[in-house]
């Protein structure tokens, strides 16, 4: 099938190569002409593992074409998938800006019916505002179907996740609407989920509110553990094995970041507080996760009588390990705060120091080892669990600082270890 993909962002870039590996002609589409050089160069403008590869094989096959041209890209396709940004507004709400700028350009370009996908992460009732925005807005006799196909994917396993995904759900007021999109899945052997537009919507926000849930859920647990003399490690074990509760998503550090969880649960509580209706557990989450993020300075703050002056080494800035995305990372609420306490602070991240130059500029010293962070250091922080930082060599914490006092964000060395080579150490719930 001949597919647009709108958006080159994480979403519709890792969507549009990965529809084009599984047989289709698809052309991503982005009004940056810089992303689509690069991308026509075969760079990707964001780092995700193995994904310029599959990009070089299927330009090279033919299936795969990058374009800012808005006449080049809306001639004569099958269907148009919007996966453009859906930013967080000053109230928390969705902004649909660009998703409503899409719609408009499709109201002006399209020749012919056509099914038009959301894949971007839209309020409940969104899709039957955009296929009325649409519907009034195209050519004579020409009418559009509203799609909703929300992703599920993760940063740093994109592409496995688009293959391999635990579910696609496919949300259409129209049956053959919702069945020429589950044609174009059939080449993954993933289960489809199909329900009505909004219950598809609500499934999106639902599944992320709930996976942030689960992280609040345990870091409370954490600091109560902490206090009683509880491991969360073992009490996360425990409780994993109850298939009714999991044992994902249970993994105790320093909060949940990145450009959903917090974004996506903002965004329920206005929806919430839109129709009148309560959202008494996702406040919790957030107000959970704006503590938790401030643990490892508390920690420090009690360790330290005085940090003025001293030397902290953050290992580790992304949100999370693979990525180079240092949005909502708790890093950046670290080196704030120990900025204001006026300590020195060094940072090490195997990819993400370009990005956080950007805001810190000569305010941070920037690392490209971790034995260069910590030398003479007075403490090391682990805060994304790169495999790097899980695997240094603790003696060298002995060698290289001045005192090897270690504040662990992520649980990712053992206390055990820790103490056998004399380490400070101190973790989260354990
Ligand atoms: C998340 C969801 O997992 C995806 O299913 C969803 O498609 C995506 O948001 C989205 O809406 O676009 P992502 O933000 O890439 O994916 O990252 P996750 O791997 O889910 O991690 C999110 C944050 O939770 C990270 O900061 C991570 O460190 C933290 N986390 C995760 C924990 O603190 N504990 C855990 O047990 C798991």
């Amino acid at each position: 099938m001949k597919i647009l993909v709108v958006g080159t962002g994480y979403v519709g870039l890792v969507t549009g190569v990965c529809l084009s590996d599984i047989g289709h002609e698809v052309t991503c589409f982005d009004i940056s002409s810089e992303k689509i050089d690069l991308l026509k160069s075969g760079r990707s403008p964001i780092y995700e593992p193995g994904l310029e590869q599959l990009m070089e094989k299927n330009v090279k096959a033919n299936k795969l074409f990058f374009t800012s041209n808005v006449q080049e890209a809306y001639q004569s396709v099958d269907c148009i998938f919007i996966a453009v940004g859906t930013p967080e507004t000053r109230d928390g709400s969705a902004d649909l800006t660009y998703v409503e700028e899409v719609a408009l350009t499709i109201a002006e370009s399209i020749k012919q019916d056509t099914i038009v996908v959301i894949k971007s992460t839209v309020p409940v009732g969104t899709n039957d505002y955009i296929e009325r925005l649409i519907n009034e807005r195209t050519g004579e006799g020409i009418k559009v179907h509203l799609v909703s196909n929300p992703e599920f994917l993760r940063e740093g396993s994109a592409i496995k996740d688009t293959f391999e995904g635990s579910r696609i759900v496919i949300g259409s007021n129209s049956q053959e609407a919702g069945d020429f999109i589950e044609e174009i899945y059939s080449p993954l052997s993933i289960p489809i989920v199909r329900t009505d537009i909004r219950s598809a919507e609500m499934i999106k926000y639902a599944s992320n509110a709930f996976l942030a849930t689960k992280i609040s859920f345990i870091n409370e647990v954490a600091n109560l553990c902490e206090k009683t003399g509880a491991n969360v490690e073992e009490v996360a074990v425990g409780m994993g094995f109850d298939k009714r509760i999991g044992n994902q998503f249970l993994k105790a550090g320093i909060g949940f970041g990145g450009s959903c969880f917090p974004k996506d649960t903002k965004a329920l509580i206005s929806l919430a507080n839109e129709y009148d209706s309560s959202s008494y557990i996702l406040d919790a989450v957030l107000k959970v996760n704006d503590i938790q993020k401030k643990r490892l300075v508390e920690k420090v703050k009690d360790y330290f009588i005085d940090i003025q002056g001293k030397k902290a080494a953050i290992l580790g800035l992304a949100f999370k390990p693979n990525t180079n995305d240092i949005r909502e990372a708790p890093s950046l609420e670290l080196i704030d705060e120990l900025l204001s306490l006026g300590t020195e602070v060094h940072v090490y991240d195997p990819i993400a120091l370009e990005n956080v130059k950007e805001i810190y500029g000569d305010r941070v010293y920037f690392h490209h080892s971790i034995d260069e962070a910590i030398e003479n250091a007075d403490m090391a922080l682990l805060v994304t669990e790169w495999r790097e930082v899980k695997g240094f060599p603790l003696k060298k914490y002995k060698e290289l600082m001045k005192r090897p006092v270690v504040f662990d964000g992520r649980n990712v060395l053992s206390p055990f270890d820790a103490k056998k080579e004399e380490i400070t150490y101190f973790s989260i719930g354990r």
